[in-house]
């Protein structure tokens, strides 16, 4: 049998609007406070879309940074994947809206849905196309205007989530030195009930009824979702390390889903990480669902914790729920 072709991320690009929703801000809008919220979420800003904004805008924004990075034309890609939980609109998929705002003449793709997983999810999807060798340039981008579906009324979810966008391109490794290594996913769906948009879809289609409802926002029970999170994501990251012959201290950069300050420290914790190792831009920019393990990468290049070679872990766990953890060395 032949060997399959190892994925490596070949280029990055990440994008969030300009526009700034601090504490401060939130504090006039809704009975809250920076205290509350840097003490219990970790997070003192995020950045939000202008009205008539979509997921596709920022994807694109991303996309393009990362196909000049690698001096590409878009016509260049294979394929575009795009994982998001806020779609320009049912359909056309994102990715045909970003594949035509590219010019991406030719290139076919499609939506992948898994919430906060759904970036690692797609950057598995996209290495099995290279793996088989059907596919030598696949762009992976996690995109989200979690701002479209957010009740700035409901302090519960309100604080937490911002917009933003992060493309990986995925190419064949030269060599198994850098790429993709190992991965481990897992779906949950009894954990549906947690965090989930009720409204809009088949089974409560968009009424007057479910909008005065408030369905077409997020609900959250936020502490069951705390506690899965922390246990499954350290569980899925113990077990990718055990198997692959590592312990948590050999980790150059841990690049988790960043959806509260406090779920990435117990994990850290719990896996004996080196403290240096662990990637945190949640003060920044929110969880912005799909976006956040792209633009965490951004941040540790930022702060020369990602040099070719790096051992690399991401880690998510989102609605559904979706859990994943991926092991791969940094290729440039
Ligand atoms: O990315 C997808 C996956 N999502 C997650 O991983 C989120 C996981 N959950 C969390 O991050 C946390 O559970 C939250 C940040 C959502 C909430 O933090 P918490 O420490 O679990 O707070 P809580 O829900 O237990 O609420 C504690 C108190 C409550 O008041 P009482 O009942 O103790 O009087 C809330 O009403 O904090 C209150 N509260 C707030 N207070 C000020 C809730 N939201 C706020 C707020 N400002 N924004």
């Amino acid at each position: 049998m032949t060997k399959p072709i190892r994925a490596k991320i070949s280029a990055l690009g990440t994008y969030v609007p300009p526009r700034l929703l601090t504490n401060s801000d939130l504090e006039k809008m809704v009975d809250t406070t920076n205290e509350w919220i840097m003490t219990r979420v970790g997070i003192r800003e995020r950045h939000i879309v202008d009205k008539g904004v979509a997921t596709s805008d920022l994807a694109v924004e991303a996309a393009k940074k990362a196909l000049a990075q690698r001096g590409l034309a878009p016509t260049d890609l294979d394929a575009i994947i795009v994982g998001t939980v806020t779609p320009d609109m049912f359909f056309p998929s994102t990715a045909c809206l970003v594949q035509h705002k590219l010019g991406a003449k030719g290139v076919w793709g499609f939506d992948l849905s898994a919430a906060c997983s759904a970036f690692i999810y797609s950057l598995q999807v996209g290495a099995q196309f290279i793996a088989s060798g059907s596919h030598k340039r696949v762009l992976v981008i996690g995109a989200d205007v979690m701002s479209s579906i957010i009740d700035y009324a409901d302090r519960a979810t309100c604080v937490i989530f911002g917009d933003g966008a992060g493309a990986a391109l995925l190419e064949p490794a030269e060599d198994d030195s850098v790429g993709l290594i190992d991965y481990i996913h897992e779906v949950d769906g009894s954990g549906g009930c947690f965090l989930y948009m009720p409204g809009g879809g088949s089974l409560n289609p968009s009424t007057h009824q479910t909008v005065d409802q408030k369905m077409h926002y997020v609900h959250q029970d936020g502490q069951q979702v705390f506690k899965v999170a922390v246990r499954k994501q350290t569980e899925l990251c113990q077990k990718l390390l055990e198997r692959n012959g590592l312990k948590g201290s050999d980790i150059d950069a841990f690049i988790p889903h960043q959806a509260n300050l406090r779920i990435i420290s117990a994990t850290a914790d719990r896996l004996g990480l080196r403290p240096e190792s662990v990637i945190v831009n949640i003060d920044r920019y929110g969880n912005t669902t799909a976006g956040t393990i792209p633009l965490a990468m951004a941040t540790a290049i930022e702060e020369g914790k990602l040099k070719k070679g790096s051992l690399v872990m991401l880690a998510s766990v989102g609605a559904g729920f979706t859990i994943g953890a991926t092991l791969l060395r940094w290729a440039f």
